[in-house]
């Protein structure tokens, strides 16, 4: 078990506190989605109120070491300041002397955020010198980037290892459901797998065949597993590369006594957009003009059946092309089916939790993980390199 913040006096102490608040912004700089910042209040909040200088470090897109005013954390800094309802300041940059003197007028219970932190290069090289100076503005590090656990950078890796190091409640939490989804799970267990790279989610389909009753697979990478096994998936989205692998999956989950559920049917499309003709296809017989955007009302209610009776629930992608309205009604039902289970249900990945949160039943899951890569890492049977260094208690 890792040290959490529970387990430290943080009073008077600096705290470095690495959270993830690479948070979707739109072509106006507003924040379209502030899951990720809600997500730190609780340890912002325990932090304060046991009197620690809290100091927030985050990367926001991927600048590659360039500062880039669109990808500034000060929008970030007054969300956050106006969800905990205090004023923040903001460290332009981190190695400037100015930084030092900010850290040191800190009082108790204050809060200072940086400014994104991969405006240096140094950031994703892990650069010693780097990752030292940020320890030499704390006493404490505090690891609460759940989703960027699987970067070995600077401010994520490099410095745990300089200072005493724990974890937040947020990562807490992750690690927590994780690990009882995966290790000690109820049965049925049902995993609902989609989105377009098959290559992410093979390796995941491989670590669960030993967990799990039930694996349902829609979105784009059905369509490899549908030709592997034969079928005519007509302009589909296909990964050739990885045929072999996904009929050897589908053999080893039959000797394991696995249902690898594929969809029954499928919505196709002429082109790849919303404007284009649809046609209905079973799936494995498509016209040779269309491609699939969705699964068929035959899946869903296929689907829907298994997850009416799942105790435990994983879903990570999209059943459907979630970008396009028309083609999101796959997902959408599936999410609906999952809110309504009484199963514990983890969702990871963007798309998931959209339709999730578009229909306005987050509070009905047990778990909306706030990690996309990090997550699939769990699925996948790895570990997360920043959460291994932190202390064992
Ligand atoms: C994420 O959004 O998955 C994390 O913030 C990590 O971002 P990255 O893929 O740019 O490292």
């Amino acid at each position: 078990m890792k040290k959490t913040i529970r387990d430290i006096d943080v009073n008077g102490k600096r705290c470095l506190v690495r959270v993830d608040y690479n948070v979707p912004m739109n072509a106006e700089l507003k924040i379209v989605d502030d899951t990720r910042i809600v997500a730190t209040l609780p340890t912002i909040n325990y932090l304060v109120d046991h009197g620690a200088k809290v100091i927030l470090c985050s990367h926001l897109g991927r600048p590659n070491g360039q500062v880039n005013t669109k990808l500034s954390l000060r929008p970030v800094l007054a969300r956050l300041s106006k969800l905990l309802n205090k004023p923040i300041s903001f460290a332009e940059d981190v190695l400037d002397k100015s930084t030092d003197e900010m850290v040191d007028r800190m009082q108790n219970g204050d809060i200072l955020m940086l400014e994104n932190i991969r405006f240096y290069k140094q950031e994703d090289e892990n650069d010693p010198k780097f990752a030292k100076r940020l320890a030499d503005l704390a006493d404490i590090y505090v690891f609460e980037a759940f989703a960027t656990a699987h970067r070995k950078h600077a401010s994520t890796y490099g410095v745990a290892s300089l200072l005493p190091s724990v974890i937040g409640f947020l990562v807490e939490q992750e690690l927590q459901v994780f690990d009882k989804v995966l290790n000690n799970p109820e049965h049925p267990f049902v995993a609902i797998l989609g989105g377009a790279k098959i290559s992410d989610k093979l390796p995941v389909i491989e670590n669960l065949l030993d967990k799990v009753d039930y694996i349902l697979i829609g979105g784009g990478m059905a369509y490899t597993f549908i030709k592997a096994i034969g079928g005519n998936i007509g302009m589909s989205i296909i990964d050739n590369t990885k045929l072999d692998l996904a009929k050897e999956i589908l053999d080893k989950a039959k000797e394991k006594g696995v249902k690898i559920m594929l969809p029954i049917d499928n919505v196709g499309a002429k082109e790849f957009s919303e404007d284009a003709e649809t046609k209905l296809f079973n799936s494995g017989f498509f016209a040779d003009d269309y491609q699939g955007m969705d699964i068929g009302p035959k899946t869903i209610k296929m689907f829907k059946k298994i997850i009416k009776k799942a105790r435990t629930i994983v879903w990570n992608g999209p059943l459907g092309v979630y970008e396009y309205d028309k083609f999101k009604k796959g997902t959408n039902k599936i999410a609906k089916y999952v809110a309504k289970s009484k199963a514990i249900s983890l969702i990871g990945g963007g798309d998931s939790i959209a339709a999730i949160q578009s229909l306005g039943v987050a509070k009905k899951v047990t778990h909306l993980s706030t990690g996309g890569g990090a997550s699939l890492m769990l699925l996948q049977g790895k570990t997360l390199p920043c959460v291994e260094l932190i202390e064992d208690i």
